[in-house]
């Protein structure tokens, strides 16, 4: 696999659970008449040795990413790094994973079960991050476990695959700033999520961001069909620092609020 037939394999599952992205995307790509370049493109997944962040990044590593910088989220129990690539022009990569050992035994052995369902043979292969989940799934436990942590909850429901792609503001001709974006993206009939304001971030932090509400869509449980908030599409625009550099980093507190894009609406 090479990274260009990774990213459409990505894009084909993530536009499944995410129609709204596809629509988006094209709006895009009719005002801009060139390739939409993505900022990053974010997982989510559990800090258990079968699927961890090492697990995940795996594939990305073997097509010359190199890890980055390392953030935590307490509130949220998170724990992530960001890769880039020796070409610049490829996303970014965000993984995050979800501290399970401090969450208390029900639920760890809820994840440590169902964990045990992925095939060896998917644990094993680079597809495994665009597979899905491969557990059945209840609503008495989709909600128990919502009640503790929103990321566990909807890791439970989706399992692997990407929970975001973010389109990089700085490559727009037709769009300089990102409350035009914003306004864009609203015109056109789509939430933002609002959690800490539209914008995240600011120029003085060298990046603003912001992101539609995660899209709901029907999923089978054992109990019958409801509609969970699946991914979301965000937009992120980045500012050079005193020295000229581009800041290629992330920010602690907007990528908190970020996370909560995928929110019960
Ligand atoms: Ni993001």
């Amino acid at each position: 696999m090479n990274l260009d037939t990774l990213f459409i394999s990505l894009w084909k599952e993530y536009i499944k659970l995410t129609p709204q992205a596809k629509t988006i995307h094209e709006l895009f790509q009719e005002q801009e008449n060139h390739i939409i370049t993505n900022d990053h493109i974010a997982f989510r997944t559990l800090s258990l040795k079968e699927c961890n962040i090492d697990v995940l990044s795996k594939v990305f590593l073997d097509l010359n990413y190199e890890r980055k910088e390392h953030y935590t989220f307490k509130e949220k129990k998170l724990s992530a790094y960001y890769f880039m690539h020796k070409n610049p022009t490829y996303p970014k990569i965000f993984i995050s994973e979800l501290q399970l050992l401090s969450f208390d035994k029900r639920i760890q052995n809820i994840f440590n079960e169902i964990i045990k369902n992925i095939p060896l043979n998917i644990l094993k292969s680079s597809e495994l991050i665009y597979s899905g989940k491969h557990w059945d799934i209840s609503y008495k436990t989709y909600e128990d476990i919502y009640k503790i942590s929103e990321y566990a909850a909807w890791f439970y429901v989706y399992g692997f695959c990407a929970n975001h792609f973010t389109v990089y503001i700085n490559d727009l001709k037709n769009f300089t700033n990102i409350k035009d974006v914003n306004t864009f993206i609203k015109k056109s009939g789509f939430k933002l999520n609002t959690s800490g304001g539209e914008i995240k971030g600011s120029a003085k932090e060298l990046l603003e961001q912001s992101s539609t509400l995660a899209q709901v869509i029907p999923i089978k449980f054992k109990e019958g069909i409801y509609n969970i908030p699946s991914c979301y599409y965000e937009f992120a625009k980045r500012y050079k620092n005193k020295n000229n550099h581009l800041f290629q980093g992330f920010v602690i507190q907007s990528a908190d609020k970020i996370f909560e894009s995928t929110n019960q609406h």
